[in-house]
């Protein structure tokens, strides 16, 4: 059984938060997803809330570790459902003002929010935020990986990046687990994924290129496991060398 959360790095001033979300008797129609809390000094960064099927519990859970008035910003990876169609209950909740893609400002509304006045968009070559006891959240360019317009977060501060769809990986039922021990066996619950919903081989390199300059930890993706720094050369390798999405146009359509 993985738990429901857990601090993944923590300093005087910052703390580095892993929500996974799971339901045991829907796992097969609903995807698990992982959410992300920054708290830096009093000031919260929630990455990529979620569902609003799984509002409640997620919002229960991060109030144990910050009031859900200190929400600084709502950070979005992308526009997908399992990201962001909680989005309107969050508003609601906080005081928080959310980043999206610029592509996706207009069309967020739809999942039920009229205010536009808390939306700022992320340009494509990304954004920091300066937080308040040191540190920066850096929204990294992530296109085509797997929204045409997509970004990662890197917090410098526990230098742990938050990779969106990007690393994510599906389970069987029951074979969930926190962190990635064996990459070979991993694969075979990630590459599936990859091959269909990652845009092709030239946005795979151009991302790979960009992380290497950056000193990671550990990486969080928003589906499945956790990669420890051990396994991230052979991660990015790995990506490095993946032919996906466009790549593969015959096989998708067939002829
Ligand atoms: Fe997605
Ligand atoms: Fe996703």
């Amino acid at each position: 059984m993985v738990e429901s959360s857990k601090v993944l790095y923590e300093d005087d001033d910052h703390q580095y938060v892993w929500f996974g979300w799971e339901d045991p008797d829907t796992e097969e129609a609903l995807v698990q997803s992982n959410q992300v809390l920054v708290v830096n000094q009093d000031q919260g960064y929630l990455f990529d809330p979620g569902g609003a099927f799984i509002f409640a519990e997620v919002a229960a859970e991060v109030n144990k570790y910050l009031p859900l008035d200190q929400i600084r910003y709502l950070i979005a990876t992308h526009q997908d459902p399992d990201v962001l169609s909680s989005v309107t209950l969050w508003l609601k909740a906080t005081n928080a003002r959310l980043l999206v893609s610029r592509l996706w400002v207009r069309f967020v509304s739809h999942f039920g929010f009229s205010d536009t006045s808390r939306l700022i968009a992320i340009e494509d070559r990304g954004k920091i935020i300066k937080m308040p006891a040191g540190g920066e959240i850096v929204m990294l360019p992530a296109h085509f990986l797997h929204s045409e317009g997509n970004f990662s977060f890197y917090d410098s501060r526990s230098k742990i990046l938050f990779s969106g769809d990007i690393g994510a990986a599906v389970f069987p039922k029951g074979e969930r687990y926190l962190f990635v021990e064996d990459w070979e066996k991993h694969l075979t619950y990630t590459e599936g994924f990859h091959r269909r919903y990652m845009g092709n081989n030239a946005a795979l390199r151009k991302w790979v290129t960009m992380i290497r300059d950056y000193p990671i930890e550990m990486i969080v993706p928003q589906h499945g496991a956790i990669i420890g720094k051990e396994h991230i050369p052979k991660f990015l390798d790995w990506l490095e060398g993946l032919q996906c999405g466009t790549d593969l146009l015959d096989e998708f359509y067939g002829f």
